[in-house]
């Protein structure tokens, strides 16, 4: 029986979060490593995906790994009445791992507790995306050099956003974090993340509007409005271009500052931010095959 899943970002210490930045840089500098030879992997995606399918896939092909599974459920036994039970009992007793991304808030920890082996959550619904939160943080040290004393800026859906849930709940171990949340009344931070930081006595202020704070920021994160959240259509128009980041914005920002995004993007940022050498959300993807590799090999104990 396995001992180690990856459901909430909380399930993991901070010495295993340093872990695994160090594991993901060795992943950087040597990508092709034979350790998951023989392994087979499940990636079920019950949920539409880009980045995280395909950057799992690359990970475990470049750990030597096999993968079987589906990218839309469609394809599945789902559509004629199988219950994620069912699913998960069955595709358990095929593989050595599970990568799952699904729709329903506490789909995947549901999964984990049925699964014989380890169940990676790689985002379900509106609560936890802890694999995007790793890669996050990695780009975060790789281009800051540290984890503490990190003022983030994050804007936009900051309700239905899973990415931004977690990454809050992991800078919060390091020292001395700030948080910025600039977001429409609709879309504020839900009250529990509020509360957890300051059960926690870590300081955060809110806004409404882009203004000339952001100069202080070492990180802004920008999210996209999750229209698939939405039950209200109309609610989503009114909120869909609430932010949109240009180039001309960054004049006053500082020169180590970089710009994250879980991507995709829709319109909060300009293309013209693309070419500002401040722009990082594409580095960012990249790194997100290294640091899966990396949460692979920790949770398997490969290395
Ligand atoms: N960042 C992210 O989760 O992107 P995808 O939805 O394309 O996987």
């Amino acid at each position: 029986m396995h001992t180690k899943n990856l459901i909430s970002i909380t399930d993991f210490s901070k010495e295993d979060y340093l872990r695994i930045m160090k594991l993901a840089a060795d992943f950087e500098r040597n990508p092709n490593q034979n350790l998951l030879e023989g392994k087979v992997v499940a990636s079920l995606f019950f949920e539409p995906s880009t980045r995280t399918r395909l950057s799992f896939e690359t990970a475990i092909n470049r750990l030597g790994g096999r993968i079987v599974g589906f990218s839309d459920s469609s394809s599945s036994s789902v559509t004629k009445g199988e219950t994620l039970h069912d699913t998960t009992r069955m595709v358990s007793n095929y593989v050595d791992l599970i990568v799952m991304r699904h729709p329903l808030e506490g789909s995947a920890r549901y999964a984990s507790q049925i699964s014989d082996v380890p169940v990676i959550n790689a985002g379900d619904g509106a609560n936890q995306h802890p694999t995007q939160t790793l890669l996050d943080m990695y780009s975060i040290i790789k281009t800051q050099g540290r984890l503490d004393n990190i003022n983030i800026f994050m804007v936009g859906d900051l309700k239905y956003g899973r990415t931004v849930h977690s990454l809050l709940q992991a800078l919060s171990v390091f020292e001395k974090p700030i948080f910025n949340f600039i977001a429409p009344p609709e879309l504020a931070m839900p009250v529990e993340y509020k509360r957890f930081l300051d059960n926690k006595g870590i300081r955060y202020f809110e806004h409404t509007e882009f203004n000339d704070i952001i100069s202080e920021a070492d990180i802004i994160y920008m999210t996209r409005v999750q229209k698939e959240r939405f039950t209200d259509p109309i609610e989503y128009e009114k909120v869909k271009n609430v932010y949109i980041l240009r180039n001309n914005m960054l004049d006053n920002t500082k020169s180590t500052m970089k710009i994250l995004h879980p991507l995709p993007r829709v319109n909060e940022i300009h293309p013209d931010v693309d070419s500002n050498p401040k722009a990082y959300y594409f580095t960012q993807a990249l790194n997100g095959v290294y640091t899966r590799q990396a949460i692979i090999s920790h949770i398997m104990g490969l290395k």
